[in-house]
């Protein structure tokens, strides 16, 4: 559809086509039919347009956890997804974890007493929405894992784990001693010392055969931990392609349920993250397109798009935040609704906005969210609203309506690079405008997965930038 008005315009006369296109713009709205925003219940469809970039071979498809195309359970048990109210309270937590972590306040837990004390603290895990199906050890045994760019260390749960120490989960029990390229990392080792560095470290446990060896724990801001045997281990990420001695967790205690799902993958951009140890091959680049719903899939892959991916990527520049390498932390510069430039002041965006994988709803400075708000709602002025569902003020009763018309929303970054949010659900989550906004202009922001559903993603360390591509799942 999108590609059809460009070819036209280069069959037809120019000036023409750019005259459709300009009104297109500025108009700024868009007619979104109802029964296709309502999409509850509907079974698994699309197998996402995963390119057929040869730069691309390490791609795998990615789901919402909540939708028909992530795996179920093999009990068949139906898990019921919390309410949207539950999944805004988890996501509210997760935002405020991430804040404070990035403005250096610590929050660490005090440690109860039946569980052995994790010392490093990632990210609040359990809104966490998107999963992606790998293979681990020799013979690879599929694992279905969280995505997190919140977090680094990656694991699973491992064999042996009885009901008391693991979580039910979906997939048999990940079995180190069935995997001929399963090895614990040994006690003295830098890789264990390294560790400590990233404050995973859990000290060290003996075998049965008296070997000494390294110990991980996580503790999460939600409190979920997981402690267990540093370990390496092949990964498959598809039949062509794995990456040997991957580093992870060999999980032997948890506390939290994961959602059932066999463990988490670490993105985020510190030593233990999957992006990191596989950097020299891969440039520390990865990406991802988050589909429009949770009934279609997108993907993850590995490394950068050669230059010959369809559609283009619109770039700004990537930053750290100091003292968590962790993070990765973009600039934006202005918003627009239905073509309009928002009035807000640039130094309001000045501490710069977490883009994160597993945050819902976008945090924006206080100003800058009070301006969006007054605009959208004027925007959607013929539609009822509803009181707020948690912190989200901004909902909409849109029963009797057979369509609704919905202002573009469009994000611009330093550097100039501008975003048309996917209407509707990059704005709308559940018929609720999906941003918050901060008690003062003087925090980070953090940009949720809802804004940057169906766009390739692109957070590349190793050129210094992420990019956007429009349409991509
Ligand atoms: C998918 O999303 C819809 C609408 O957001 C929701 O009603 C439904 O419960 C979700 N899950 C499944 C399995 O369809
Ligand atoms: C203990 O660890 C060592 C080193 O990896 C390994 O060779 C040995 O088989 C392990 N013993 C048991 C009982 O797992
Ligand atoms: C595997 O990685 C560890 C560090 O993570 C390193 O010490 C070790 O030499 C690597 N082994 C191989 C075979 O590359
Ligand atoms: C939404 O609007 C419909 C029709 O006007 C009304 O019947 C219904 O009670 C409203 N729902 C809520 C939650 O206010
Ligand atoms: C959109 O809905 C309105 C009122 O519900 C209706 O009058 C109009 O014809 C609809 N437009 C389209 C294109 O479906």
């Amino acid at each position: 559809m999108a590609s059809s008005p460009l070819l036209l315009c280069v069959l037809l006369l120019y000036t023409y086509c750019l005259t459709i296109a300009l009104g297109n713009s500025e108009h700024g709205f868009v007619l979104v039919p109802r029964s296709s925003s309502a999409s509850s219940g509907l079974p698994c469809s699309s197998v996402s347009q995963v390119t057929s970039d040869p730069n691309r071979v390490l791609s795998v498809p990615l789901a919402h956890r909540y939708g028909a195309c992530a795996p179920s359970s093999p009990s068949g048990a139906t898990d019921r997804p919390p309410s949207l109210a539950e999944r805004l309270r988890r996501d509210r937590a997760r935002r405020s974890h991430l804040i404070s972590k990035a403005s250096g306040r610590s929050s660490i837990s005090q440690s109860d007493a039946g569980v052995s004390i994790p010392t490093s603290l990632g990210a609040a895990v359990d809104s966490l929405e998107y999963v992606v199906t790998l293979g681990f050890g020799t013979p690879a045994v599929p694992q279905t894992v969280l995505i997190d760019t919140g977090s680094d260390l990656s694991w699973v749960q491992c064999q042996p784990c009885d009901a008391s120490a693991c979580y039910p989960q979906k997939d048999p029990l990940f079995d180190p001693s069935a995997s001929s390229t399963y090895a614990p990392v040994p006690c003295d080792t830098q890789a264990c010392r390294d560790l400590a560095a990233g404050s995973y470290n859990n000290g060290c446990t003996t075998n049965a055969t008296g070997a000494s060896l390294c110990r991980y724990g996580i503790e999460y801001g939600n409190f979920d931990t997981t402690v267990g045997l540093y370990s390496t281990e092949t990964l498959t990420l598809t039949p062509a392609v794995s990456i040997t001695n991957f580093s992870f967790g060999c999980g032997l205690r948890q506390r939290g349920t994961f959602d059932r799902f066999d463990g988490l993958l670490g993105l985020g951009g510190a030593p233990e993250s999957l992006v990191s140890q596989t950097a020299e091959t891969y440039g520390g680049a990865f990406s991802y397109c988050l589909p429009p719903g949770n009934s279609s899939t997108g993907f993850l892959a590995l490394g950068t798009p050669s230059n010959n991916t369809p559609g283009s990527f619109q770039f700004t520049p990537l930053h750290g935040v100091p003292g968590q390498a962790t993070f990765y932390l973009v600039t934006l510069a202005g918003i627009s609704v239905g073509g309009k430039q928002l009035d807000i002041p640039p130094a309001v965006f000045s501490k710069g906005m977490i883009i994160d994988s597993g945050t819902v709803v976008t945090g924006l400075p206080g100003t800058a969210y009070s301006a969006l708000r007054t605009a959208f709602r004027s925007a959607m002025s013929a539609y009822p609203l509803l009181p707020p569902n948690e912190e989200l003020d901004t909902c909409y009763n849109f029963t009797g309506f057979s369509n609704v018309t919905v202002p573009t929303v469009s994000l611009t970054f330093d550097g100039g690079a501008t975003i048309d949010l996917d209407v509707p659900s990059g704005i709308l989550l559940e018929d609720c405008l999906a941003f918050v906004g901060g008690s003062s202009d003087r925090e980070v922001g953090i940009i949720g997965n809802v804004n940057q559903r169906t766009f390739e993603v692109l957070y590349d360390s190793g050129r210094g930038h992420v990019g956007f591509r429009p349409g991509a799942c």
